[in-house]
């Protein structure tokens, strides 16, 4: 008989007829109850053993972590809180797992602890809930497009580009082919280059990106992306997942409606389709929350808050606007910021963007028309020749979500732009020849995917929602 997975068996109404599972012990109690969990879903499955006629030897290895196989009759529950369960025939032990020695034992780790056990992590409530919403969200973002007619093009990992110009780029060196890796002092001896040029890991498939959109319309990647910037935050990785779409003829305000209908697409997709995980990420919040102060507690549960997101408009402000009011909101008085901004031009710290969004305006916002010194060459100059039409998205609790940007398309400021930052021409020609040739118009973004799952797992540390994160701190495995 072919096993069926706990998530069918707890939905299926057919009691009463013989059944396999197979899974991995989560607990055993009274020597009869076995909480069996197989990954399909948060919720276990009940089997009742038959413990008068099971051997000692095997109710000894019914531990938590060990693999089981299980037949027997799916029944009715008696208990609460279960539909049904197995009144197990035949139990057979896959793979043990000493209790001795198995982390994972059915009480509440700390998070530093599990990240740590990042393999094993996985086999949690809360991991299992947080990743299959992670999946169910990268599916929605593929069928949001291809629903769209958007085409979805892999753009390098490796690549002589530094698309936004930041310089936070890891180098990618090749070992030497005639297999002597090593210098005589033992050191690695590395190629200089790859492939007799200086290439790095991406930053951003943007640039390749707009070439595909330049000849197949709208186009959209979903691929990793790297930075080497230092920053040891909640929310940064070395290595994150981005989701660039990139369409031709669309302008910044276009750009700004795909951006809002995108996101607000896929979080209604996994709240349809992730109910039971998310409602036990939120339970887990409201439990974290009773420790803290009335005052830090947040207003809204996490279903709540994700309703509000899809049911609300964000609101859209320019970054002159923006700059006013953190100007009026007196923050020096109130000692609301480390960092006062009092000059129109400069960039704004997370403490001025959680400010809009969690203290002024309590929604998402999109700020757009930003000074050009502080955003990257391609963006498209406006009238004023200071300002580009630059957006970024920034969300409750997360920050700055979406990048993105109306292209410059004209050559000559291109050029100018280029050659103003000292950036060397040639390095781009392929880039150039977009403009060159058929130039227009044209508009994307760029979606950091952790910090929507993220938002939407309502997690506070990135390095949680990614199973395996890339930090200055962590790259064991
Ligand atoms: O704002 P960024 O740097 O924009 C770009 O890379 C553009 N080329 C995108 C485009 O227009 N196609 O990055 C885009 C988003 C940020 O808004 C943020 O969500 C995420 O990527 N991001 C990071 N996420 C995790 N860790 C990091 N170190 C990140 N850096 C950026
Ligand atoms: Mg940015």
């Amino acid at each position: 008989m072919k096993h069926t997975k706990v998530k069918d068996l707890l939905n299926g109404t057919k009691t009463l007829h013989e059944v396999k599972a197979k899974g991995w012990v989560r607990t055993f109690r009274n020597n009869q109850f076995i909480a069996l969990n197989d990954g399909s879903t948060i919720n276990n499955i009940q089997c009742v053993v038959d413990f008068e006629n099971t051997p000692d030897e095997i109710l000894k290895r019914i531990t938590t972590g060990a693999a089981v196989s299980i037949t027997g009759t799916l029944v009715e529950s008696q208990g609460a809180g279960q539909s049904v369960e197995i009144q197990v025939t035949k139990l057979e032990i896959l793979g043990d797992s000493d209790p001795e020695k198995y982390p994972m034992q059915p009480k509440k780790h700390s998070l530093e602890f599990l990240r740590e056990n990042a393999h094993l992590r996985i086999r949690t409530n809360a991991f299992g809930a947080i990743m299959r919403v992670r999946s169910t969200l990268s599916f929605a973002v593929h069928q949001y497009f291809q629903e769209k007619g958007f085409f979805y093009v892999n753009t390098p990992i490796i690549t002589g580009s530094d698309a936004e110009g930041a310089g936070e780029m890891f180098r990618v060196t090749a070992l030497p082919f005639d297999g002597t890796p090593r210098t005589e002092d033992g050191k690695v001896n590395f190629k200089e280059d790859f492939f007799g040029k200086e290439t790095n890991l991406t930053v951003s498939g943007q640039l390749e990106g707009e070439t595909y959109a330049m000849a197949l319309g709208q186009i959209y990647t979903f691929g990793p992306t790297f930075r080497a910037e230092n920053s040891n935050t909640s929310r940064h990785l070395a290595e994150f997942w981005m989701i660039e779409p990139e369409v031709a003829f669309n302008n910044l305000a276009d750009n700004m409606d795909l951006a809002e209908d995108f996101i607000k697409y896929v979080i209604k997709y996994t709240v349809d389709k992730c109910g039971d995980d998310l409602k036990f990420l939120e339970q887990r919040l409201l439990d974290e929350e009773k420790s803290k102060p009335q005052a830090e507690r947040s207003e809204m549960a996490l279903l709540e808050k994700l309703s509000f997101v899809m049911d609300n408009n964000f609101k859209r402000v320019s970054y002159t606007e923006a700059i006013d009011i953190l100007k009026s909101s007196k923050p020096n008085k109130n000692k609301k910021f480390n960092y006062i901004i009092d000059e129109w031009g400069a960039d704004l710290q997370s403490e001025h963007e959680r400010y809009l969004v969690e203290k002024h305006f309590k929604c998402p916002v999109i700020l757009f028309d930003y000074p050009a010194k502080i955003k990257a060459f391609y963006m498209r100059l406006n009238e004023d020749g200071k300002t580009v039409r630059a957006m970024d998205i920034l969300f409750p609790g997360i920050g700055e979500i979406v990048g993105g940007s109306q292209r410059e398309e004209r050559l000559d400021v291109l050029l100018q732009k280029i050659a103003d930052l000292g950036i060397d021409e040639k390095e781009l020609w392929w880039y150039l020849d977009t403009r060159r040739f058929g130039t227009a118009v044209h508009s994307g973004f760029g979606l950091g995917f952790e910090r929507l799952v993220l938002f939407v797992t309502g997690m506070s540390n990135i390095r949680d929602v990614i199973p395996f994160p890339r930090t200055p701190q962590n790259a064991e495995f």
